[in-house]
């Protein structure tokens, strides 16, 4: 049997890794620049958190969610602690795209509508419903396009109020940075206005934060930076630092049945632990605050490389422009400088997804490396 091709591929084979650094088979060492998309939070190997999973794999890996799990609940506790959202309940599962689905399911089942609201340029994953609010018409086969979606521009209030009145929308999904789409932004002030719009036509909000989301803006949740109280938050990558884990956090207003949500992974004493060791270390290493530090150190360093003509996002997750397809760029920084960088679907612009514990002289090396290629 082979593998079923559908991601094209560097040809680099880690085999081990640590801190910020990723080393191959022939034990070249990579800076890492990319955190695998993002999900690297607290750093490659930590071993905090090696030494909690460890642990508890000894004790116990998994049961399904028919029996009590305290872990759940701890997590739940110190999820609110952390990020400061009150009046929230946890609802676990393993996917940013399983926590989509479920954001949209059960904004859905909340006001007994189905059609959604989503943006320009939004990555929310490759399930059903979650890929059918993402916009890349390549990836939405004919069995999710049945799913009701208007996708309209960020800023465009009234665009938006033209949809809500049509009475049929159950959610506004958004992405308060966007990853995948390139890095853009809402306007604060569109932010804040929708959601008055949110509360006066019925509607959920729900703040995409799988990426964004556990500090990586410089915030807990990139939404934080606005003035709003989302009805759902969908939470995934950094979340778990390579465990596969996800989740939604469900304002209090919003009722729980049984059998509403379920699933046989989510929430399994494990991804519990790998998240519970995450909270602790951003708290630990303050990661929060050296997301806000040293992405504002990188972005002063770029403003200062001439060929650069935009710098998007904050904290780091950031987005840098060029007017020529980076493709070949990324390449060399792979192969020759040995980094790695992420792309996004504006094909002019590299992304920056770096564990949250980089520090300035890594970021100093990579300027250094950027300003080589950029020369030739
Ligand atoms: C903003 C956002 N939402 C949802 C997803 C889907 O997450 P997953 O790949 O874990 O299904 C992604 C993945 O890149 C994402 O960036």
């Amino acid at each position: 049997m082979n593998l079923f091709d559908v991601y094209p591929l560097y040809n680099v084979t880690p085999i081990k890794a640590n801190g910020m650094y990723i080393y191959d088979d022939k034990n070249e060492k990579f800076l890492d620049l990319y955190g695998g998309h993002a999900v690297i939070s607290i750093g490659h190997g930590n071993p905090y958190y090696i030494k909690k999973l460890t642990e508890q794999m000894k004790k116990i890996s998994f049961y399904s969610n028919a029996i009590q799990n305290p872990l759940q609940k701890e997590l739940a506790k110190k999820l609110t602690q952390y990020s400061k959202c009150e009046d929230y309940n946890l609802f676990m599962c393993s996917s940013g795209a399983e926590a989509i689905e479920n954001a949209l399911k059960l904004a859905s089942f909340s006001n007994k509508k189905s059609k959604v609201i989503a943006f320009k340029n939004s990555f929310h994953g490759r399930t059903s419903a979650a890929v059918a609010v993402t916009d890349n018409p390549k990836i939405i086969s004919p069995l999710n396009a049945q799913q009701k979606v208007s996708f309209i521009k960020f800023n465009n209030i009234d665009e938006l109020e033209f949809e809500l009145k049509k009475g049929d929308v159950s959610s506004i999904i958004f992405e308060s940075i966007q990853g995948v789409g390139g890095l853009d932004q809402p306007e604060e002030k569109f932010v804040e206005e929708m959601y008055l719009l949110s509360k006066k036509y019925n509607v959920c909000v729900i703040a995409d934060e799988v990426q964004s989301g556990f500090g990586r803006s410089g915030d807990f949740f990139a939404f934080q930076k606005f003035n709003i109280k989302p009805d759902i938050i969908t939470i995934a990558k950094g979340m778990g630092n390579g465990f596969p884990v996800g989740g939604i956090l469900v304002n209090h207003k919003i009722k729980a049945e049984y059998g509403m949500l379920g699933t046989t992974y989510g929430g399994n004493h494990l991804a519990c632990v790998a998240t519970l060791a995450v909270l602790n270390e951003l708290k630990e290493k303050n990661l929060q605050k050296n997301a806000l530090k040293i992405g504002e150190y990188f972005k002063s360093k770029l403003e200062k490389i001439k060929k650069i003509i935009k710098i998007k996002g904050r904290g780091l997750m950031l987005g840098i422009e060029f007017d020529f397809n980076v493709s070949e760029l990324r390449k060399n920084l792979i192969y020759k400088q040995k980094i790695f960088t992420g792309g996004s679907s504006n094909k002019n612009l590299i992304r920056i997804l770096p564990p949250l514990i980089i520090n300035k002289n890594q970021v100093d090396i990579f300027l250094k490396s950027l300003t080589i290629e950029l020369k030739k």
